[in-house]
């Protein structure tokens, strides 16, 4: 049920072609909604702008669930309780959960968990505490494998996932190499992140900046892109090597088939390729990666950052954003600040 006006939402109403435009949502205002036996009415905090989104748009079965023409846009977010017709939800609570692209949602209240306000600032439980941050950690300890003194490479290493990779690989034990896009980001994965070395994958020769960068081989390669770089990567890889494979970014906006040249290095050099998505992991896994991840970050081990935009109007040029590469850190939209 609806009544009057005071909410705003964004709409999914076009599906792309090849790149993700802006001109793929609407803005919109909208009625209120009154909140039924059993739901909640949550006024939006922040929200979580991920690649997988873009997949969502192709409307097929298969990665989250399908977007279609004419949906308000899905997402998570942090979300304050602002009214309760739940039993176990109360007015003021902070939770988490698919709220969706807009200021004000009515959601039954078993579908929203409550988070930790002693977290600050909330937006963490959407990235180093969210799915980013158990990404890292599941995918490199469980899928990738590190021993100490091994080197470990991650894509798109100056972002969410990969920025948490290289920092976990290092209090590992290991010697990290981050490629990402363009001089600043690479001299920010050095300095701020303390990874051993960034490639930028904008500029010529990665192959054989890579060769350089890890004569001995490279025996975990985190991948978040696929594409030429996971092509530039294999002849590089040691004998042994483990892969996780997170995402594929670079074939999100892609129109056609990518072709490999170097896959063959996977049969030489008895590699172990293994694809893994964070909504599939057992509970227990996904526990025990937030537990050290917030232990690391509140002993000031772990370096974390966000680009944070306000308003929800910002949301769809925060996710096409995602795809030139503009975010440093995990980005986040600010849709109302958040009380004490
Ligand atoms: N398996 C899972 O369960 C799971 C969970 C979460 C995320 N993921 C995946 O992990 C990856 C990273 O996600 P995130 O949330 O941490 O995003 P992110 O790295 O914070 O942002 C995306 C970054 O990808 C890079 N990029 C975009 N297009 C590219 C291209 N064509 N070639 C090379 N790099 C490109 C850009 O960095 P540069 O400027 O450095 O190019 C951009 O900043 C994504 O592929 C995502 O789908 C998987």
């Amino acid at each position: 049920m609806a009544r009057g006006g005071g909410n705003r939402q964004v709409r999914y109403v076009r599906r792309p072609v090849g790149r993700l435009e802006e001109s793929s949502f609407a803005i919109e205002d909208a009625p209120m909604p009154s909140p039924a036996e059993g739901e909640v009415l949550v006024r939006t905090l922040f929200l979580s702008v991920d690649p997988y989104m873009r997949r969502q748009m192709l409307g097929t079965k298969g990665y989250a669930v399908p977007l279609r023409e004419g949906d308000v846009m899905q997402g998570r977010g942090i979300a304050e309780v602002v009214e309760s017709r739940h039993p176990a939800r109360r007015v003021g609570e902070v939770v988490f959960g698919e709220i969706g692209w807009r200021l004000y949602a009515a959601l039954p209240g078993e579908a929203l968990r409550p988070v930790d306000r002693s977290v600050r600032p909330l937006s963490l439980h959407l990235g180093l505490l969210g799915a980013p941050g158990l990404t890292a950690w599941v995918g490199l300890t469980d899928h990738g494998r590190p021993q100490p003194g091994e080197t470990v490479v991650v894509s798109a290493a100056a972002g969410a996932v990969g920025s948490l990779v290289g920092q976990i690989a290092r209090l590992r034990g290991c010697r990290a190499i981050g490629i990402a896009g363009g001089a600043e980001k690479c001299a920010h994965v050095v300095r701020d992140l303390g990874f051993d070395a960034c490639l930028d994958h904008r500029a010529e020769g990665l192959e054989e900046a890579l060769r350089h960068a890890a004569p001995g081989g490279v025996q975990v390669y985190f991948d978040n892109v696929g594409g030429a770089v996971l092509d530039a990567v294999l002849p590089n890889l040691a004998m042994g090597a483990r892969i996780a494979l997170c995402g594929m970014i670079a074939h999100y906006n892609a129109t056609g088939p990518i072709a490999f040249r170097h896959l063959q290095s996977l049969l030489d050099n008895c590699v172990t390729l293994a694809g893994f998505r964070i909504g599939f992991v057992a509970p227990e896994r996904r526990a025990a990666a937030a537990a050290e991840l917030l232990d690391w970050f509140r002993a000031g081990r772990l370096r974390w950052r966000e680009t944070v935009s306000d308003g929800l109007e910002t949301a769809p040029a925060a996710l096409v954003g995602l795809f030139d590469g503009a975010n440093i850190g995990k980005r986040i939209v600010r849709v109302a600040p958040a009380g004490g």
